[in-house]
């Protein structure tokens, strides 16, 4: 009789000591088999772990016969009696190690190919091999628990927004152009030949246009599409938990936000977030940390030294002062003596990959008398005097390493950013299991693009500036800053939100700032314009990275291991060969002809 699978008694991984005397029967992929001498001992593997199954030729020679035959991954039901385990084959490394079952009957439901590699946390195989057969790699438990953990978190945040009165509403994924910064992923309409819609970069102008359909609090989880450059913590194809509130101030978003960040921290790192989540302004996070998205597990702040740089006789520094918003700023190593010339060669070489023209340094050992002094590198240009100042202003103790920047003061910013990170990285700085959060608040409104030669939104078109910068739109709209947050966690940027624009005055203004004159704006925003003109409460909302935040939970160093199906640094799918050529008759249909790039 063949057993019955659909009537699994138990998950294999959830056999344990009281289970004795059970029959059970248990469904599974062959983990690993091994032969003692006619005992034939199985891993059974399913998405709860392993339980060992025997089969003695003794009491139950037909099971034992098929079991010989059972190769890795083959998908068997067995029905069998739960027995412990003599006390020298107990297994303390499984939760079922005190276990085992034997088995009195045995069904092949499926077979399996050798696969092309090994079921096990610690495989050692090639990205491109697991997203191509990604339904092997997800079989590995750490690629369950991945997926999991996502689950149980996206619980988390559904059963809380519900609690505090949110409604989850679904936006439209076939739609017009919103404009967060990245291309927009484009579908051709076949019954309006020539136009396209726009993939959602975000559901934002949905969203705002739900508070004035007067729906208060609404929430969404949601897939939304950004064709930009890739990197670990980028795909185009993402998931944000998006949330806007009516009648709000940034505090009440805050305070939602903060609230749920400590249950799901609580719950899947047992870890206590300290609240209120520290407020740091972008002005000082740039200035401290060279970054908008300041990693706060470690300290190597950057210090401006630009008044004391000018007492140098260092060229670099005293011509670089001579440029327009020139600074000079250093950062200390902790204990960065001991790094050899070629390693700060390299670092160096690296550096001007950013546009750095060079790396210079010195390092802080003791004279004769053990106070600490500046020697090696830029140092024999640095007159003691100053030295002393400069060691003072930055605590910096024997045996430290300084580095220096000095260029116009976004580019100092950059590199000595950069170098923060990558040092603490690579000396192992960065303490392990803890999480720091912040906000980020009063970024500028706007950014000069240099090369388009006009402003252009920091976070989107929509935000509104701060109440006592409303005047400057007109003044000086690159000093405006906007009502808007971030919130970061060590080091990543989990979510951004703001208060929005609601008076479609200063949304007309802010387009024409954007250089989107007004016919522009009525073409490609002209619904919000109209919606804002029919009774628009003051509203304000975040969105936070949803894979993101489960990459930085589980310390993954890529969102591809938390989302199942993910796309390569290409953007391709490596599975299902997406993306593919389409047959002519459909591009017929859709008045397409592709025309090959040139080579
Ligand atoms: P923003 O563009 O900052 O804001 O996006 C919010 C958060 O979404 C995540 N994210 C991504 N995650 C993975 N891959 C990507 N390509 C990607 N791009 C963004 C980040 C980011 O912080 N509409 C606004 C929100 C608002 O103002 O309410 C928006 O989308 O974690």
């Amino acid at each position: 009789m063949a057993v019955p699978y659909n009537q699994r008694t138990y998950y294999c991984g959830q056999l344990r000591k009281e289970h004795i005397g059970q029959t059970v029967i248990l469904d599974g992929w062959v983990h690993s088999w091994r032969d003692h001498g006619g005992m034939v001992f199985i891993d059974l593997r399913d998405r709860a772990g392993l339980v060992q199954l025997k089969f003695d030729p003794q009491t139950d020679p037909e099971a034992h016969k098929t079991a010989r035959s059972l190769r890795s991954e083959y998908v068997v039901a067995i029905r069998g009696d739960v027995v412990a385990r003599p006390a020298e084959m107990v297994n303390p490394k499984i939760p079922s190690g005190q276990v085992e079952v034997l088995v009195r009957e045995v069904d092949i439901l499926s077979k399996s190919e050798t696969v092309p590699f090994e079921v096990a946390d610690d495989v050692e195989v090639g990205e491109d091999t697991r997203l191509r057969y990604r339904y092997i790699d997800l079989r590995r438990p750490v690629m369950q628990h991945c997926l999991m953990t996502r689950h149980k978190m996206i619980h988390m945040m559904r059963e809380y927004f519900d609690k505090q009165g949110f409604v989850d509403v679904e936006t439209p994924v076939l739609t017009k152009s919103t404009p967060e910064g990245a291309r927009d992923y484009l579908v051709p309409s076949r019954v309006v030949p020539g136009s396209f819609f726009a993939l959602p970069q975000s559901p934002q102008l949905f969203k705002q246009i739900l508070m004035v359909a007067g729906l208060d609090r609404y929430y969404q989880i949601v897939k939304c599409f950004r064709d930009e450059d890739l990197r670990a913590d980028r795909q185009p194809e993402f998931t944000q938990l998006d949330v806007e509130m009516s009648f709000v101030q940034r505090e009440n978003v805050m305070q939602i936000i903060e609230d749920l960040m400590a249950i799901i921290m609580k719950e899947i790192c047992g870890f206590e977030i300290p609240r209120p989540i520290p407020l740091i302004s972008y002005d000082d996070a740039m200035r401290d940390y060279g970054v908008d998205r300041p990693d706060l597990r470690y300290d190597m702040k950057l210090y401006d030294v630009s008044d004391l740089a000018g007492a140098t006789e260092f060229k670099v520094f005293t011509q670089s002062l001579a440029g327009k918003d020139a600074q000079v700023k250093v950062i200390c190593l902790p204990g960065g003596g001991d790094m050899s010339r070629k390693d700060i060669e390299a670092l160096s070489t690296e550096i001007q990959t950013f546009g750095a023209g060079g790396l210079p340094n010195c390092k802080v050992t003791a004279d004769e008398k053990g106070c600490a002094v500046l020697t090696t590198g830029m140092a024999k240009f640095v007159p003691p005097v100053v030295a002393q100042e400069i060691i003072k202003r930055i605590g910096a103790k024997v045996g430290d390493m300084l580095y220096f920047a000095a260029d116009r003061k976004d580019k100092v910013a950059k590199y000595l950013g950069w170098l923060r990170t990558a040092l603490a990285e690579r000396r192992g700085l960065i303490p392990k299991d803890t999480y720091k959060f912040c906000w980020v608040v009063d970024f500028p409104m706007f950014e000069y693009d240099e090369q388009e030669k006009r402003y252009v939104a920091v976070h989107h078109p929509f935000t509104s500036p701060r109440d006592e910068d409303l005047a400057m739109l007109d003044s000086n709209p690159g000093a405006a800053k906007a009502k808007a947050y971030d919130i970061v966690l060590n080091g990543t940027e989990l979510g951004g939100g703001s208060i929005r624009i609601h008076r479609s005055d200063v949304q007309s203004k802010v387009f024409r700032l954007l250089g989107i004159n007004d016919e522009d704006a009525r073409l490609r925003f002209g619904f919000l314009l109209d919606a804002l003109g029919y009774g628009t409460p003051p509203h304000g909302g975040i969105a936070l990275g949803v894979d993101r935040m489960v990459m930085l939970l589980l310390g993954r160093q890529s969102i591809r291991d938390v989302i199942a199906f993910p796309k390569t640094q290409k953007a391709t799918c490596l599975m299902t060969n997406a993306p593919s050529v389409v047959d002519d008759k459909q591009l017929q249909e859709l008045s397409i002809r592709t025309v090959a790039p040139a080579k």
